[in-house]
């Protein structure tokens, strides 16, 4: 099989338009700080009603293939996580083939993959997998993942957000994917899930949401702990594994806080399996906690607090950086993770990055997650593929910072448009492009048969 299966290369997309988390306070006459300090997040990108998932999608798959320079024809695969549903039966995968057209490359596999915010984990799967396997063509393979985070007024507004992430699958790759390491838990819960086909917002029990994401947390962590054990044992190394292993953490991200508190309990679950001997300084404070069940934990306080405290550092230094999009962009569902992925890149060197472990948790409602890893290449050397990745997504802040700030009362319009024109047929949204960035793409029409046609701004 081909060596070193991983990321190769990497682009984001999000909408060229914000509203500020500060602002959102005041119009909902929520108390100052519940968004920006409660749930962690600054700033929120939204579609405008020219945009769906089919045009999220077809924009960061040409952005990356325009900017790596790859021909067409060099894809074999091609696989779409999403949960933004605008057709239950044909995938946004046969929309991107009109991209491959020129080329007359028809010969790709791979469709769409859903469920909730774990699709994007679930294509990079299936696109590794491929690779690994004796159906392998020698040509690279795309993941896309894309979504519109919308919600209807009320407490959970202000997490949603927009984006779409592509990512070049290839071997010898500056991010491989460390093989046989994914430990899964998946299990029937219906904390968020949109049984509405007729509109675009999920229905969701919020605080069950925040628990079943915890269990799933939990209960991964320990299957991939266990995994990579074995295979340390194999090798004769009876060391426990901890978050020590792990240099980079990255989490699917709903909002911030929420990931800030996730990384904390990882280092609980690390001192609860780490025996009654333990004297490491790491975990000071959390003495008191010694003997309970991680299940017994996720609505106490207290046990929040004392461990956000102790694993603040560990969370300056392993976590932050991957925060900065889903500060200032919000929720991308499916693409959460790997908008996490491209911003620790982003504020990392090649040299900081090269030869470290980056661990990934990946999290569907419903429900279907994942803990798994990335080893990063030694090499950040200038031109080396980690460097050139790198470099790449350097201009994320400059780019996030480019877009317009929109007021809540213009979001809130812009909200209630979507509503009205959502499935509507016979129609072109309304508006100019000029609230899109140069290169994206956007919807044109809906005939009365419900086809879709797209145009590129240029
Ligand atoms: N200053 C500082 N902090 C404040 C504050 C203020 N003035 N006012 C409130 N806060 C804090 C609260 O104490 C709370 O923090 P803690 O939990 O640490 O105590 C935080 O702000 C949020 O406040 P509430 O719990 O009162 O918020 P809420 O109940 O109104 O809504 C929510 C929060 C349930 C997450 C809601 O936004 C929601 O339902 N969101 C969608 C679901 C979701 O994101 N779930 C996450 C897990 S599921 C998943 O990951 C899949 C996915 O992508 C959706």
């Amino acid at each position: 099989w081909p060596k070193d299966v991983g990321i190769l290369a990497l682009e984001v997309y999000f909408p060229a338009q914000y509203v500020d988390q500060t602002d959102l306070e005041k119009f909902n006459n929520v108390e100052a700080g519940k968004y920006t300090v409660g749930l962690g997040q600054t700033r929120m990108g939204f579609c405008s009603v020219q945009e769906d998932i089919n045009s999220l999608c077809l924009t960061v798959v040409q952005r990356l293939m325009e900017r790596i320079k790859l021909p067409w024809d060099a894809v074999g695969r091609l696989e779409v996580g999403t949960e933004t549903i605008i057709d239950k039966s044909k995938a946004v995968k046969t929309v991107l083939m009109d991209l491959f057209r020129d080329s007359g490359n028809t010969d790709i596999e791979g469709i769409d993959t859903t469920n909730a915010c774990y699709g994007g984990t679930a294509s990079l799967f299936n696109a590794a997998n491929w690779m690994e396997s004796s159906y392998w063509d020698g040509r690279y393979a795309l993941v896309v993942c894309g979504d519109i985070a919308v919600y209807p007024n009320g407490n959970a507004r202000p997490t949603g957000g927009a984006g779409a992430v592509a990512m070049l699958i290839g071997p010898k790759a500056p991010l491989v994917l460390e093989q046989g390491l994914r430990g899964t838990h998946m299990e029937n819960a219906y904390d968020f899930y949109k049984p509405n086909l007729a509109s675009e917002y999920p229905l969701v029990d919020g605080k069950l949401s925040i628990q079943c994401y915890l269990r799933a947390l939990d209960r991964c962590y320990a299957a991939y702990r266990k995994k990579i054990q074995n295979q340390w044992k194999q090798a004769g190394n009876n060391q426990p594994f901890t978050l020590d292993d792990v240099q980079y953490m990255i989490f699917h991200t709903p909002f911030c806080k929420m990931v800030q508190k996730s990384l904390a309990r990882l280092m609980l679950s690390d001192f609860l399996s780490s025996g009654s001997d333990t004297k490491n300084d790491l975990y000071k404070g959390l003495e008191a906690f010694r003997g309970l069940k991680l299940e017994e934990t996720y609505t106490n306080k207290d046990v929040d607090k004392a461990l956000l405290k102790a694993s603040l550092d560990m969370f300056n230094k392993k976590t932050k950086a991957s925060l900065y999009l889903s500060t200032n962009n919000g929720n991308m569902y499916t693409s959460s993770l790997y908008g996490c992925l491209a911003s620790l890149l982003a504020h990392h060197s090649a040299q900081e990055l090269a030869g470290s472990r980056i661990g990934a948790f990946s999290y569907g409602s419903g429900l279907a997650a994942s803990f798994f890893s990335f080893r990063v290449s030694k090499d950040a050397s200038p031109g080396s593929p980690l460097e050139k990745l790198v470099s790449s997504v350097s201009d994320l802040p400059k780019r996030l910072d480019s877009r317009r700030r929109m007021s809540p009362e213009e979001f809130t319009e812009i909200m209630n448009q979507r509503e009205q024109f959502f499935h509507k047929v016979n129609f072109s949204p309304p508006g100019d492009t000029s609230n899109l960035f140069p290169g994206t793409w956007y919807l044109e029409r809906v005939d009365e048969m419900h086809r879709r046609k797209y145009a590129r701004r240029p």
